[in-house]
């Protein structure tokens, strides 16, 4: 790989090279989540999350704020989304079953974002017909997870504009284009539909305090190559009248080849919702291990689980228990499980997750009507 391949480069259009994800903290300006932090989300929310415990949800903005004040007694909503670029896969489902876990815990409602018209503007050669059809799809993935229909809201950005529209307004004139430039790295030939977005993704972290007319914290579960959206939504939430929106962030679940990322580039990279079985146990079959050259090298000397994709995979989704992905750890590092063996162990438990989602998200066709933030527009207190 060439150096220049090998920088790392995150946006929330981009992420390439190797993440260093201290560096990225840095440079973002988030913080890390410290054992304290953790410990006290933990006690609010009655119960620890793996994906909290194990450092996968890592870092954060004003976190520690949302808690003061939910020990205050105030109550704060959910905000995060998706862009309908293409299928789902199992990185995207991360953030996702992590909101799930906020809401269940914290009873709260959740506005999710499907970004319809960024897709458009930010994928060349992506039609609006295609996108629209995209989202139909994405929304039963999302649905799928299980969220609760009476507080959760589908909001499709160019459909409920109408609920969006007089925040993004207040929003829009407080971002100039030399912070836009600065923050998101647009150029001359960025079309202004993409120079405008910004304003639209800050728009559900305010949507709740709108719509009720009080003041209401937002926490934004995702992961972090979404942060320069919030760096400029906190920075304008103030000016007219709300309150910064908190967030918690996660590590990328990295994509099943060598150096990386799930691109939809390369399909064999990642694991969609729409995979059949046999494809599935193939990607899996075919991944990067963090193996030796030779059997009797790994019989010896060990594998790396902390550069294997499937080691990634049982630790941020197929492994929830702490004892046994130790043990795996254990015997992957002492050269008494060999990477085959491992992928048969893994393979299954894809499989069989899938196949559960696949039923949820066809139960899911049904009640696309239930999730509608159209349900919104008789809430606007006017
Ligand atoms: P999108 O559709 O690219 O990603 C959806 C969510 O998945 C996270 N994500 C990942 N998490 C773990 N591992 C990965 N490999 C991985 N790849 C993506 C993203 O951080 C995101 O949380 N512009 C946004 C849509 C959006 C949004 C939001 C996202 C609108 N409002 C609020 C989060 C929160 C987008 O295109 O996300």
């Amino acid at each position: 790989m060439s150096e220049d391949n090998d920088e790392m480069v995150v946006t929330p259009w981009e992420v390439r090279g190797k993440v260093d994800y201290d560096r990225l903290v840095e440079q973002f300006g988030t913080q890390l989540i410290t054992p304290q932090l953790r410990e006290r989300l933990t006690r609010a929310a009655g119960g620890s999350h793996f994906l909290l415990e194990r450092e996968l949800f890592f870092s954060h903005r004003g976190l520690d704020w949302v808690l003061d004040m939910y020990d205050r007694g105030v109550k704060f909503t959910l905000y995060t989304g998706r862009g309908p670029s293409g299928e789902v896969h199992l990185g995207h489902l991360v953030p996702w079953l992590f909101t799930k876990w906020l809401q269940d815990s914290f009873d709260t409602r959740l506005y999710f974002q499907i970004t319809n018209d960024e897709k458009f503007w930010f994928e060349q050669g992506l039609s609006f017909e295609k996108v629209q059809q995209l989202a139909d799809e994405n929304i039963l993935d999302i649905i799928a997870i299980g969220f609760d229909p009476e507080k959760t809201f589908i909001l499709r950005d160019v459909e409920h504009i109408d609920l969006m529209y007089e925040i993004a307004v207040q929003v829009a004139k407080r971002v100039t284009f030399s912070t836009a430039r600065a923050v998101f790295g647009f150029d001359n030939s960025m079309n202004i539909g993409g120079i405008f977005y910004p304003s639209i993704q800050a728009v559900p972290a305010f949507l709740h305090s709108w719509l009720t007319g009080e003041r209401t914290p937002c926490l934004i579960p995702c992961a972090i190559d979404q942060d320069p959206h919030w760096r400029v939504t906190r920075d304008v939430a103030e000016k007219i009248g709300y309150y910064k929106p908190a967030t918690v962030l996660s590590k990328f679940v990295p994509g099943l080849l060598e150096g990386g990322k799930m691109s939809s580039s390369d399909p064999m990279s990642g694991v969609y919702t729409t995979d059949t079985p046999a494809l599935i146990r193939k990607k899996i079959m075919a991944a990067f291990t963090g193996g030796r050259t030779t059997v009797k090298e790994q019989r010896e000397m060990g594998g790396v689980p902390e550069v294997c994709s499937v080691f990634s995979f049982f630790k941020f989704i197929f492994m929830p228990n702490d004892r046994e992905l130790a043990e795996l750890e254990r015997k992957c590092r002492g050269g008494e499980l060999l990477c085959g063996e491992c992928k048969q162990m893994l393979a299954p438990r894809v499989v069989e997750f899938m196949e559960h989602h696949r039923e949820a998200r066809e139960e899911a066709r049904e009640r696309v009507h239930e999730f509608s933030a159209s349900r919104l527009r008789e809430e606007i207190r006017r």
